[in-house]
């Protein structure tokens, strides 16, 4: 057994052996590959060394792989190991996840070439130039929306959607699209977005419908700049990422429509011709002047997932551009908690278990789902809970970090009495009190949703679920 083993064996390693790996052989990023333990396959030998996801070297070049050392990473709760591109195909059954980069029929471009290269370099970084948003905005503690602004974003909603669908149509049509027009959409979403995001995002989960392509893209657009602002970023990289959400999904008007429109469980064929949609994107793409480079990476990239399940490419977590992870959850979430023809939709609190349980599995980046919950809460704005007090409320805001006790308004009291819309103070930040918490989450009124089950939580094919 090499020393590396045994760094994994007896104890974790102290802060000075980390630092001395990584200084010395730490992993070629661009060459490894995050495996599951469970695929390795015993007593064969490899090249190079093994790595934790960390960078931490487990096993050194030449060493064999033993059924107690997959033990004892299991045991420490090792779940993936970084492995050299050329030991994956020798020593794991991960071989055909690496033939499914290969070009798939329709799926290789010269586009796609160009985007293959910068991510092979690894030149995924996302750097702020100004201050973390986050710090600027507005937080509007217990109270109502404000009315008449509420009414103005969804005028905005309405209008932008509309200004959406003619531009989709134009670039399908192959007419030039204005990208300064969308650069503007976004920058009036994220100006009322700074002053109450609880307000932006309840209307826009309310008032969008995402089986329409536009509203879609809207709604993609603005929970990922929400997601991205709470993870940090800049204006300029929120405005970027909330471009990449409105222009990444307009490949899919070129599938055919009785697969996008689909009452059934889409087949394998169906998949294949879904699968081309972030391809198609990039022709469209092509024809709009004057966008960043980061919205057809993000584009080409938002159905990857972390542990290699996703699409076109079967990317890796750290082969994902950050703007397309965070895209990908935002896309979940909006796909769990809408209505298919052959499924009903989760119930928003049902949708983040989902999430949550499908981060555990590395199917999504775990801090960007942990991001999605702290803007959305818990129990998801806009959403029905229960008290133990027996009252019916509605999720109003988020609450600081306290996701699972949001700000809610009280709807109706034990007794069955209504309050009115207009009480402020039926508002509760259950965040503050210890007499109240949530003790159910209930479907939308009018609305079929359905509670999370184990069937809903298998991956089957990028987060449709079916059902
Ligand atoms: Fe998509």
């Amino acid at each position: 057994m090499s020393a590396a083993i045994s760094d994994v064996t007896d104890a974790a390693p102290d802060a000075d052996t980390v630092r001395g790996v990584d200084a010395q052989s730490a992993p070629d990023q661009v060459r490894t590959e995050a495996v599951p333990v469970q695929s390795l396959i015993t007593n064969r030998p490899i090249k190079f060394p093994i790595y934790d996801t960390g960078g931490l070297l487990l096993l050194a070049e030449g060493s064999l792989i033993t059924t107690k050392f997959k033990e004892l990473l299991r045991a420490r709760g090792v779940a993936e190991v970084l492995l050299h591109e050329e030991d994956v195909q020798s020593v794991t059954l991960a071989g055909h996840a690496i033939s499914s980069k290969s070009p798939h029929p329709g799926f290789d471009t010269e586009l796609t070439a160009k985007l293959d290269q910068i991510i092979e370099s690894g030149n995924l970084f996302v750097a702020n130039s100004g201050e973390a948003l986050v710090n600027q905005m507005i937080s509007r503690g217990c109270r109502g929306y404000d009315r008449e602004e509420r009414d103005r974003v969804v005028d905005v909603h309405r209008d932008a959607s509309a200004a959406l669908d003619e531009c989709i149509q134009d670039a399908l049509r192959g007419k030039s699209v204005d990208c300064k027009q969308l650069m503007d959409t976004t920058g009036q979403y994220l100006t009322a977005m700074m002053s109450d995001a609880d307000c932006v995002l309840s209307v826009v989960m309310e008032v969008g419908d995402d089986t329409i392509l536009a509203d879609h893209c809207l709604q993609m657009s603005m929970l990922g700049m929400a997601i991205g602002i709470e993870m940090g970023l800049d204006d300029e990289n929120s405005r970027t990422l909330g471009l990449c959400g409105l222009l990444h999904d307009w490949g899919m008007v070129r599938v055919p429509e009785s697969i996008r429109n689909a009452t059934h469980i889409l087949s394998d064929g169906d998949f294949v011709a879904i699968k081309k949609h972030p391809i198609h994107a990039l022709e469209m793409l092509e024809k709009i002047t004057g966008i960043p480079s980061t919205v057809p990476l993000a584009a080409y990239q938002v159905h990857e997932r972390p542990n290699g399940t996703g699409y076109p490419r079967a990317r890796r977590q750290h082969e994902t551009h950050v703007f397309a992870r965070i895209l990908g959850v935002a896309d979940a979430y909006l796909a769990l908690t809408t209505a298919r023809p052959y499924r009903h939709a989760l119930m928003p609190y049902a949708a983040m278990e989902c999430l949550i349980t499908q981060a555990s599995q590395n199917c999504f980046d775990p801090k960007i789902v942990k991001s999605l919950i702290q803007i959305m809460a818990l129990f998801p704005i806009g959403s029905y809970v229960v008290l133990n007090d027996g009252s019916v409320a509605r999720v109003l805001r988020r609450s600081g970090k306290e996701y699972g006790r949001p700000i809610v308004q009280l709807l109706k009291r034990q007794d069955g009495s209504e309050l009115a819309e207009d009480d402020e103070s039926a508002i509760v930040n259950l965040a503050e009190t210890t007499s109240l918490h949530v003790v159910q989450a209930l479907p939308t009124p009018g609305a079929t949703q359905i509670a999370l089950s184990p069937e809903i939580v298998k991956i089957n094919r990028d987060p449709i679920v079916t059902v």
